[in-house]
């Protein structure tokens, strides 16, 4: 069985479709609320703050992890190079062209960005604002993408000379004979994420909702965050180069001998998947945790100062 070719014309996505975007911030929420309340509860009204602005979608703290996709849909570009940062896999060494996007704008800008944002001293008596509210949701949203390997990747050879533009090139065969898009298969968890039309559809149903905790709640207890004690938990830029590292050892060896394409390969990606859903929502936390710890030693200082 062929695994996959090159195709001339693609239907480029670029996000951990909503399920996963939605996991990465339930997890995150769930360890707020037994950890930091008040991290949870500062993060989840400035969430609400856009609410009035949006399409009804992402109303709630899970489902407003969504939101940076819900806008690129709607035509609004400005911040399409914040999703990703193409690191490239280059193995045959070719001359390859670097573009700006891998210097400049991408999800390691968009993170600091939105914590500068946040931790704004000249706005640090009003922990709301329009543009504080915009950010919030830059976080949830972003550190969940960089948890997707090929969102930290692109790859180059001479079939792709200008790189694969993160797996959105390359196809993969189902074993019922389908072909879909690389990057699309790892977006949606090796179909973890979106066994179906009807699976987790914004906005969330009650029973959604509760679906979505329990899960939330199982990936938290089946990977526990002791077992993160020694990763980083604070540097964007680190996670990114993690998750380059992911794809060229896993995700794109996968696909090479993927002669072997199985039921063991969908599980183990599926595993893989899950796992970086649970990091990447520790990792959330954590950053809201850091930016609502400086926002309150900001206020301090203010005050002295006063
Ligand atoms: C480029 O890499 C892809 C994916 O591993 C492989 O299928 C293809 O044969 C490679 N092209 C060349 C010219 O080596
Ligand atoms: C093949 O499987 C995929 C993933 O489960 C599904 O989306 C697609 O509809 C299936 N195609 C057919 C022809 O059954
Ligand atoms: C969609 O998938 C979920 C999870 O496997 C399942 O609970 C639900 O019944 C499915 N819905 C339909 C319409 O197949």
């Amino acid at each position: 069985m062929k695994a996959f070719l090159l195709i001339t014309i693609s239907y480029v996505v670029q996000c951990w479709w909503d399920v996963g975007h939605m996991m990465t911030a339930q997890i995150a929420k769930n360890y707020l609320k037994d950890n930091r309340p008040d991290v949870l509860a500062w993060a989840d009204s400035l969430v609400q703050d856009l609410n009035s602005l949006t399409d009804g979608k992402s109303n709630t703290f899970a489902e407003a992890a969504v939101w940076m996709d819900d806008i690129k849909e709607t035509g609004t570009a400005f911040m399409n190079d914040w999703h990703y940062t193409d690191r490239p896999i280059n193995p045959d060494g070719l001359l390859i062209k670097l573009d700006d996007q891998l210097r400049n704008i991408n999800s390691i800008y968009a993170i600091n960005q939105a914590v500068s944002v946040l931790t704004n001293t000249k706005t640090a008596k009003n922990r709301h604002t329009m543009f504080k509210a915009q950010m919030i949701r830059v976080l949830l949203h972003v550190i969940g993408d960089m948890h997707q390997p090929l969102h930290d990747t692109t790859f180059f050879n001479s079939s792709y000379p200008n790189g694969d533009q993160g797996g959105n090139f390359m196809k993969v065969q189902l074993e019922n004979g389908t072909l879909v898009n690389l990057h699309s298969f790892w977006d949606a968890g090796a179909f973890a994420f979106s066994p179906n039309n009807s699976f987790l559809v914004r906005p969330l149903s009650q029973s959604d909702s509760e679906y979505l905790n329990k899960w939330s709640l199982e990936v938290i207890s089946k990977y526990q965050i002791t077992k993160y004690n020694n990763i980083d938990m604070t540097n964007p830029t680190v996670w990114t180069y993690v998750g380059y590292r992911q794809a060229v050892q896993f995700v794109y060896p996968m696909i090479a001998s993927s002669n072997n394409y199985n039921k063991d390969y969908t599980q183990q990606a599926q595993q893989f998947c899950e796992e970086n859903l649970a990091i990447g929502g520790y990792r959330l936390a954590q950053k809201l945790i850091d930016v609502f710890d400086q926002i309150v030693l900001n206020e301090a200082k203010l005050k002295f100062e006063d």
